[in-house]
């Protein structure tokens, strides 16, 4: 009905979308990546732009072809990512934080290929910087959306990133389950906001799990900007 529509409709809204599986390099032939194939992240993108919304894609590795009809910003690590978020982050309204981010990447990047020598090889890895938390401390009113890929304690492990990032709502998933993990084409998501448990979906196409979260979202940006 109309007032639904109204009240999902994103025209001229800024919608940044993070995606895919950043990529801490080890040498010039070598590095760290994830899992992650973008898919939700672009569905999401996708589901964003089709409702009227001007979308920014910041898309790490990803496994299938970039989306259309949006600006692509294409980046390799954490580093990367969090500059390019972080200097767009002021004009933006929504923020969809749907990349996997590597926790760690090799304290240093080789210049040339490394050569195999010793027996064993050490190599330190330092922590990247979070994103979303920085987008927590520094956001001004931008309706923030984090991920939490899980194996355990989904709701408890969930809720405390959801606080200690400052997000709006926080889309959780336990990819060790069967239909809910990285790759595949659906997904099993449950969606918390700080007083608890938003919704629970079954198994779905990312597609559809894509716009209920624009919905989802849409709604209650609008309810906070009455
Ligand atoms: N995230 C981020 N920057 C990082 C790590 C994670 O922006 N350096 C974001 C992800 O994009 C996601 C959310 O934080 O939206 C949760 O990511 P997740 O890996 O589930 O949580 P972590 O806080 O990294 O904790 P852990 O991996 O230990 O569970
Ligand atoms: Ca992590």
């Amino acid at each position: 009905d109309r007032l639904w529509t109204d009240r999902t409709r994103l025209a001229g809204r800024k919608v940044l979308v993070t995606a895919g599986g950043t990529v801490e390099r080890l040498d010039p032939v070598r590095y760290f990546t994830n899992d992650s194939s973008g898919k939700m992240g672009y569905a999401i993108a996708e589901a964003a732009r089709d409702l009227g919304a001007e979308v920014t894609l910041v898309s790490a590795k990803s496994s299938i072809p970039l989306p259309s009809g949006m600006t692509v910003v294409q980046v390799q690590s954490a580093e990367d990512m969090y500059h390019a978020v972080m200097d767009r982050l002021d004009t933006m309204d929504l923020v969809f934080k749907s990349a996997a981010v590597a926790d760690y990447r090799p304290a240093e990047t080789a210049p040339q290929k490394i050569k195999k020598s010793e027996e064993t090889l050490t190599i330190t890895l330092v922590k990247n910087p979070d994103i979303l938390e920085a987008i927590g401390r520094r956001k001004t009113g931008q309706f923030v959306v984090g991920f939490a890929a899980e194996t355990e304690n989904l709701e408890e492990h969930a809720l405390r990133k959801l606080n200690r990032k400052n997000c709006d709502l926080i889309v959780a998933n336990d990819v060790s389950v069967e239909g809910a993990g990285f790759g595949t084409d659906t997904n099993i998501v449950r969606v918390y906001d700080k007083d608890g448990l938003v919704e629970a979906m079954p198994l779905m196409s990312k597609k559809e799990v894509a716009g209920r979260l624009l919905r989802l979202a849409a709604e209650r940006m609008t309810r906070q900007r009455v």
